[in-house]
């Protein structure tokens, strides 16, 4: 395949969550402008009407205006839908607020732990009753909160985020320190609205003013999505010719983690026009093919890159043949919207491709073995996304399996790199980046469950690039043959996703 021309990703998710939500707190209008359309979004919309927000319709090309004055008393549940950054983010709002809401999900928000969130939320002092363990629906009552200082046990922006939230909503002082550096959109975006928010030693610190503050209403141009532009850079790296220019992306240091990895593979992405857009670093990249080798993602890096590993595995399966690539500590990958650090390494294996989640660590060799073989994303549209940039290889068969399915955000994106593939005057003529599983499957398919459930996929055998005979089912060394299903029984056994493997190699 050969890239050229321009495109331009969707606006960044993290950032339009973060601006419907403050716009929601603000006095008066606010105006935002690229805003991301996808439904995750379009949840967070739709609970702050709940709340007596007015914000206009989120469609593609619109700018969204949000007319509030006090968020109140919700008429019903709030549903957050498929989104875990409005769940978490809104109960950090909610924590200052002096009345009762019960949020909740839909099945695969329903299994993803809250505790992480709502744990310092009751240290500040609101009140939240479980109705299922550490996880959706719950209620929370708000309202006279204590100031919090917190480290918090993993790196995640959503924790940190619905901290500063709650620290504003109820006008108290939050000192947070992380054991590694998260996304700092919400700080960002605090600063640009001139609230106070500032570094101290490490930690981030908001302190409240002495009377009650009011948040402005602002115009935003939200950047666009460094992780959906992760998609079109690996596509272009892994064509075989051309370039690739993806415009106004956002490239805050805390997001483009990827692009440090990808330098280190052998892959160099250009930044030009540098900008800046509402207090966050702005560019366009430019993307051309490249020979890659593997290499190790350190702990440090994770949260940087936290939703690119997906497409960052498959590109390390794309690496010279038999070199190495770790992803260390990315344990937090298996209570994503998906069990995501099993399903990429069995969905690896199951296009020939050598993977292993060890412990909490994903090993991932590098073949030049054309990949092929039948994927299951479990609907989780990252996966979805990273195995269609797979898809932009040939098969070496000749025979195109479908990468997986993905209900949700399949729009603009797959089509933007269906159009990269496209536009590719040699190679694969026009190749389809994705047609859904069948119906059947789909609803079938079942998520795995997050850590601790005790539920695996087989490990095939230790990685150990260039110690091996060939992929799952291909004859191992000695001459024995590798189970593609890793000989296991127990749960998991009827699982959709292992029975695809074996017919698929
Ligand atoms: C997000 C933070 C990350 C990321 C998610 C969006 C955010 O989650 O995976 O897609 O907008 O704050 P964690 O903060 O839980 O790591």
């Amino acid at each position: 395949m050969k890239v050229r021309g321009s495109v331009r990703p969707p606006g960044d998710k993290s950032i339009s969550h973060r601006a419907v939500m403050l716009a929601g707190l603000a006095r008066g209008t606010s105006e935002l402008s690229g805003l991301l359309t996808g439904a995750d979004v379009k949840s967070t919309a739709r609970v702050l009407r709940q709340l007596g927000a007015d914000v206009s319709s989120v469609r593609d090309g619109a700018t969204v205006t949000v007319h509030a004055s006090r968020i109140s008393h919700p008429a019903s549940r709030l549903n957050c839908g498929n989104s875990g950054t409005t769940a978490r983010l809104m109960l950090g709002i909610l924590a200052g607020q002096h009345f009762a809401a019960t949020l909740t999900g839909d099945a695969s928000l329903r299994r993803r732990p809250m505790r992480r969130v709502t744990e310092p939320l009751r240290a500040m002092g609101a009140e939240i009753e479980e109705t299922g363990g550490d996880a959706l629906p719950l209620t929370i009552r708000g309202g006279r909160l204590r100031a919090l200082t917190y480290t918090t046990p993993v790196a995640s922006a959503q924790i940190k985020s619905a901290l500063l939230l709650a620290g504003l909503t109820g006008n108290v002082g939050v000192t947070i320190r992380e054991p590694y550096r998260s996304r700092d959109h919400t700080e960002r975006l605090f600063v640009h609205l001139g609230l106070a928010l500032h570094e101290r030693a490490g930690a981030i610190v908001y302190e409240p003013p002495e009377r009650r503050g009011v948040v402005p209403s602002f115009h935003l141009s939200v950047p666009g999505d460094a992780s959906s532009a992760a998609f079109l850079v690996a596509a272009a790296v892994l064509a075989e010719a051309g370039e690739l220019v993806i415009e106004n992306v956002g490239v805050n240091p805390t997001r483009t983690g990827f692009l440090v990895v990808l330098e280190r593979m052998g892959a160099h992405v250009e930044r030009v026009n540098l900008r800046d857009e509402g207090g966050e670093p702005v560019a366009d990249l430019v993307a051309r093919p490249a020979a890659l080798r593997g290499t190790e993602v350190s702990a440090a890096e994770v949260p940087t890159l936290v939703d690119e590993v997906p497409v960052l595995a498959v590109l390390a399966s794309r690496a010279a043949e038999g070199s190495e690539t770790v992803f260390r500590e990315v344990g937090e990958l298996r209570v994503k919207e998906s069990n995501r650090l099993e399903l990429i390494a069995a969905n690896l294996r199951a296009v020939g491709a050598e993977a292993e989640a060890r412990g909490n660590d994903l090993l991932v060799c590098g073949t030049t073995r054309r990949p092929s073989g039948p994927v299951d994303t479990a609907r989780d549209h990252r996966l979805a996304m990273a195995f269609a940039v797979l898809g932009t290889i040939p098969a070496g068969s000749g025979k195109r399996d479908p990468p997986g399915h993905c209900d949700r955000r399949p729009g603009r994106l797959r089509q933007e790199l269906d159009g990269v593939a496209r536009r590719s005057p040699v190679g694969m003529g026009a190749p389809r980046l994705g047609s859904p599983v069948s119906g059947h499957h789909a609803r079938r398919a079942r998520q795995p469950r997050g850590a601790g459930s005790g539920e695996r996929f087989p490990l095939v055998r230790p990685t150990n690039c260039g110690a091996r005979g060939g992929p799952p089912g291909a004859a191992g060394p000695r001459g024995r043959r590798i189970p593609a299903r890793g000989g296991r029984r127990g749960r998991g056994a009827g699982d959709p996703l292992r029975a695809r493997h074996a017919a698929g190699l």
